[in-house]
C-alpha cells in the first residue's frame, strides 16, 4: 500500500474517532442536563400542586384553584394529580374538576390512601406502563397537614426527553458532519503535499534505476522533501558522469582492440590457407581455436560498439521498404545449421499473408537472429518456430522454443545492458558464452521503430519472444 493511503486511512481512522467520541460525550452531557431539567420541571409541578392542595383544603369545590387542574393535566405528562388530607382522605382530585361527578367519586367512595409520604417512587402497572409518582406533604393555610400527588406517565417522559434531545443534537450533528467533511478534504490536501513529493522521488528512482540517468526531480521546496531531491540530482549528475566515463573508456578500448583482434583473425586464416597448401590439409587443432576466439571477441566488439552508438544516440536507422517473411526466413536459414547440430528441428510459420513494411533490413534482421539464436541456444531439445502474422496495426513475429525457459522475475531484467541469467560456473553454457547484450540491442531497434517486444516464458518449458512492429 503507498504511503499516501496508508496516511489517508490513519487520518481518517483518527477523525473518525474524535468525531465518534465528541459525539458521545456530547449525546452523555446533553441527556444529563437534559433530565436534570425535567426533574427540575417535576419538582415545579409538585410544588404549584402543593400549593393548590393548600388553597383547595377545606374550602368549597368552587374554589379557584380547581381552575388550575385543568391547567395541570394540559402537560401531557402529567397523569392525575390529588390532595390528600392528614388522614390520607383524598380531599381533592383531577376527577373533581369533571363538570358532573359520577357516584363513584363522590367523597364517600373515594378510597383512603395510606398515609402520607414525601419522595418520589416508580409504580409500573398492570398494562406495563410506568408512572412515577410523587408526593408532597405541606401545612395547609388552615394549619393541617395536606399531600399533594402527582402522577407522571414515565413512557411521555421520556419522550419528550427523547425529543428535546434530537433537537439540540441535530443542529451538533450537523456541525460535526461539516467538521468531518472539512477533515477528510484537509487529510487528502495533507497527504497529497506530504505524498506527492515522495512518489515524484520514488518516480526519480525507478527512472535512473531504468537507466536514464539525465533525469533529475524538481526543486520545489527548501524543507527536507527539497533537501533530499537536491541530493537525490547530485547522486543522479555522479552516476551520469560515471556512466559517461566508463562509455568513453569501453569505446576507446573497442576501438583499440578492433584492429588487433582483426589481424589476429586474418593471420589465423591466412596461417590456415598456407597451412592447407603446403602441409597438405594437416592444422593443428589451435589454430581453429585462436580463429573461433578470435571471430567471438570480433562480434564482442562490435556488440560494444553498437551499445555506445545507441548511447550517444548516433545509431541511425536506414528506413525503406522491408519484407518480414524475407527477413524471418533468411534468418531461420542462417541458424538452421546451428540447430542440426543440437538435433533441433527450426521451422517458420506464415499463417496469412504478410504485406510489406517500412524499416531498416540490417538493423531488423539483428533482431530476428539474436532472438531466434537465443531460441536455438537456450533450447536443448525439441523446436523452434517462428510464427509470422499480423494483429490490427501490427505485424508480429512469434519465437516459440521448448528450451530452458526464464524464471518470471528475471523477465523485467532481461532487456537490461549485460544481463545473462544463470551465467555463473554452474549456469548454462550458452548464458556463460554469450555477452548479454543482444537483447539490450534488439530492444532499442525495434522501439525506434515504433514496436516493442514481449516474453512469455515458463521456466523449464520454453519462452515466447514476439516482436511487434507498427503495420503500414
Ligand atoms: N529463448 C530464451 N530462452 C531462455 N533464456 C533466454 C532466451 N533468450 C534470452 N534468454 C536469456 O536472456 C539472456 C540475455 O540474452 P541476450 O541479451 O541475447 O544475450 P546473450 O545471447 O548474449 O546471452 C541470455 O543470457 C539468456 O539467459
Ligand atoms: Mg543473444
Amino acid at each position: 500500500m503507498s504511503i499516501r493511503n496508508k496516511l489517508i486511512i490513519l487520518i481518517l481512522a483518527l477523525l473518525t474517532a474524535i468525531s465518534a467520541v465528541t459525539g458521545l460525550l456530547f449525546l452523555h452531557s446533553e441527556w444529563a442536563s437534559i433530565s436534570s431539567n425535567s426533574q427540575r420541571k417535576n419538582l415545579q409541578i409538585l410544588l404549584a400542586m402543593t400549593e393548590v392542595c393548600k388553597e383547595t383544603h377545606g374550602s368549597s369545590k368552587n374554589s379557584p384553584a380547581y381552575k388550575y387542574f385543568k391547567t395541570f393535566l394540559k402537560t401531557p405528562e402529567i397523569l392525575s394529580v390529588s390532595c390528600t388530607d392528614s388522614a390520607g382522605r383524598v380531599f381533592m382530585s383531577d376527577r373533581y374538576a369533571k363538570p358532573s361527578p359520577s357516584l363513584f367519586q363522590l367523597p364517600v367512595f373515594l378510597k383512603a390512601f395510606s398515609p402520607p409520604i414525601t419522595g418520589v417512587w416508580q409504580v409500573q402497572q398492570d398494562t406495563g406502563a410506568k408512572i412515577l409518582k410523587a408526593t408532597l406533604s405541606v401545612v395547609s393555610n388552615k394549619g393541617r397537614q395536606v399531600t399533594a400527588h402527582v402522577d407522571f406517565s414515565m413512557q411521555l417522559m421520556y419522550q419528550e426527553m427523547d425529543s428535546s434531545l434530537h433537537q439540540s443534537s441535530a443542529g451538533f450533528f450537523i456541525i460535526l458532519s461539516l467538521a468531518f467533511a472539512i477533515g477528510c478534504i484537509g487529510t487528502l490536501i495533507i497527504t497529497r503535499v506530504i505524498a506527492g513529493p515522495m512518489q515524484t522521488m520514488a518516480e526519480g528512482a525507478r527512472m535512473i534505476g531504468s537507466g536514464r540517468l539525465d533525469h533529475r526531480i524538481p526543486v520545489t521546496s527548501r524543507d527536507e522533501m527539497g533537501m533530499l531531491a537536491a541530493e537525490f540530482n547530485e547522486m543522479a549528475d555522479k552516476l551520469k558522469e560515471f556512466d559517461d566515463m566508463k562509455r568513453d573508456f569501453i569505446s576507446s578500448i573497442t576501438h583499440d582492440l578492433r584492429s588487433p583482434v582483426t589481424g589476429i583473425e586474418l593471420c589465423s586464416d591466412i596461417i590456415k590457407e598456407l597451412l592447407q597448401k603446403h602441409e597438405h590439409g594437416r592444422i593443428p587443432e589451435q589454430l581453429f581455436s585462436i580463429n573461433e576466439h578470435s571471430q567471438r571477441l570480433n562480434r564482442f566488439i562490435d556488440s560494444l560498439l553498437e551499445v555506445s552508438k545507441i548511447e550517444s544516440g548516433k545509431l541511425e536507422l536506414d528506413i525503406k521498404p522491408v519484407n518480414l517473411e524475407e527477413l524471418s526466413d533468411r534468418a531461420v536459414r542462417s541458424l538452421r545449421p546451428y540447430a542440426e547440430q543440437k538435433n533441433l528441428k527450426v521451422e517458420l510459420i506464415v499463417g496469412e499473408e504478410i504485406p510489406e513494411t517500412r524499416g531498416d533490413p540490417d538493423r531488423l534482421y539483428q533482431v530476428l537472429s539474436n532472438i531466434i539464436g537465443n531460441a536455438v541456444k537456450f533450447t536443448n531439445s525439441g523446436s523452434v518456430c517462428v510464427f509470422l502474422e499480423t494483429a490490427p496495426g501490427w505485424q508480429k513475429v512469434r519465437v516459440l522454443d521448448t528450451g530452458v525457459g526464464i524464471p518470471q522475475h528475471e523477465i523485467k531484467n532481461l532487456f537490461s545492458k549485460f544481463y545473462r541469467i544463470n551465467s555463473g560456473r554452474h549456469g548454462h553454457p550458452a548464458a556463460r558464452q554469450g555477452t548479454g547484450l543482444g537483447l539490450y540491442i534488439a530492444k532499442f531497434i525495434v522501439e525506434q521503430h515504433g514496436g516493442r517486444i514481449e516474453v512469455d516464458s515458463v521456466q523449464g518449458k520454453g519462452s515466447t519472444f514476439t516482436i511487434f512492429l507498427p503495420a503500414l
